[in-house]
């Protein structure tokens, strides 16, 4: 196909698959796209297992790797250890996620117990994940929740490694590409995860209009699950997609089975936009867990990284619970995820996605076409 995309990342199908899954990373960029491995639940040490692993299974393909590096954090010193950044979370926010789990007989004691990551970055830590990066052979390093740290995008473009950052407004996109980023990743409401308020469909002509004359190539992202969907984003000005939740349900992804099984069954309406996972707006899956963090008495949640600190421990414990058929835990499970989780009915191999999308896309290409015929 052509696309700048394609041109940039040395790829076929200009499909990019986020994912913290290495298997689908491997599986996605075999079949003709593109994955990017999801760096920010690793340590160092892990990431740099998980891309030595990626290395040897994906036969000489390009992959790449994303990183969270918030731009505004209420804690930014490289100092603050997770013990200091939990000192700093009010008592009575942990009694409030406590008290959810106790309603569904899910036991909270020592919830918070031993509990001590932070997947957000601060500028060290930054540093010593984009140098495990860029020990490997990526095609590509992206951030989302803001402008990449200057030294990334200066490593970047010494090695020759495109750089992508995902935005949700217009005013962003432009900072970004100020900033100097290859690639601009424009993320409507739609998205599982963090995302901002303008929907897709209109986000992508917006976005494309304003970099129109850049030569800064736009990947579409946000409910995006087909490939029909795929060449609608196209058509307004996309070079390709970014797309997340489709792979969360494939074969290969290590999704819970129970969560697997509740996004199979969701509908489009069943995710929620809100900021009570870390405080800042970001898309999951609708359960009595996020209705209470909606309800009258629910705190204002902290702004990030405190309320993860607060809201991942309590989820870890239910996802595990759920697994061995806990039915509060059951009710309460939940993931990030968009609404084009509507879309997503059964599971099927990260290949047969990548493949059910290229005909999908080119059905869909071949009926725009065809409309055109007299
Ligand atoms: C479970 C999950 C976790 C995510 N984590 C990250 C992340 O760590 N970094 C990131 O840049 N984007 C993250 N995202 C957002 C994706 O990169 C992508 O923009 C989004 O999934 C696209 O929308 P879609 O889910 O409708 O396909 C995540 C998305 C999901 C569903």
């Amino acid at each position: 196909m052509k696309s700048p995309i394609c041109d940039l990342l040395d790829i076929e199908f200009p499909l990019i698959a986020f994912s913290h899954c290495r298997d689908v990373v491997v599986e996605v960029s075999k079949a003709g796209g593109f994955g990017v491995l999801g760096a920010a639940r690793y340590s160092t040490e892990d990431l740099e297992v998980e891309l030595n692993w990626i290395d040897e299974h994906i036969e000489g393909k390009p992959y790449g790797v994303d990183l969270i590096a918030p731009t505004s954090m209420a804690v930014t010193e490289d100092s603050d250890s997770v013990d200091a950044i939990q000192k700093r979370v009010p008592q009575d926010y942990k009694d409030f996620a406590s008290g959810i789990l106790e309603r569904h007989q899910v036991d909270s004691t020592d919830v918070y117990e031993g509990y001590k990551r932070n997947s957000f970055l601060t500028k060290a830590k930054a540093g010593n994940i984009v140098d495990v990066a860029f020990s490997h052979p990526i095609k590509m390093i992206a951030n989302a929740l803001g402008v990449p740290p200057p030294y990334m995008i200066d490593i970047a473009k010494q090695k020759g490694v495109a750089t992508a950052a995902l935005i949700g407004t217009k005013e962003h996109a432009l900072k970004q590409v100020q900033a100097g980023v290859d690639i601009v990743v424009a993320s409507g409401t739609e998205a599982g995860g963090h995302c901002g308020d303008v929907p897709t469909m209109v986000l992508i002509p917006e976005i494309c209009g304003a970099l129109q004359g850049s030569g800064v190539p736009v990947l579409a992202a946000g409910g995006i699950v087909t490939g029909k969907q795929m060449a609608a984003c196209m058509a307004m000005g996309a070079a390709g997609v970014w797309t997340g939740s489709v792979w969360l349900t494939s074969a290969e992804s290590d999704t819970p089975p129970v969560l697997k099984e509740k996004m199979l069954k969701a509908s489009s309406r069943e995710t929620i936009r809100s900021r009570s996972r870390t405080g800042k707006h970001s898309r999951q899956l609708r359960s009595p867990w996020t209705d209470a963090w909606e309800a009258s008495d629910a705190p204002e949640p902290l702004p990030m990284p405190l309320q993860s600190q607060v809201t991942e421990a309590p989820l870890a414990r239910v996802t595990k619970l759920a697994e061995v058929g806990h039915d509060g835990a059951n009710q309460l499970v939940t993931s990030w995820v968009g609404q084009g989780v509507g879309l997503m009915s059964s599971t099927q191999s990260a290949k047969a996605i990548v493949y059910e999308f290229m005909e999908d896309y080119l059905a869909a290409s071949e009926r725009l076409s065809a409309s055109l015929d007299d």
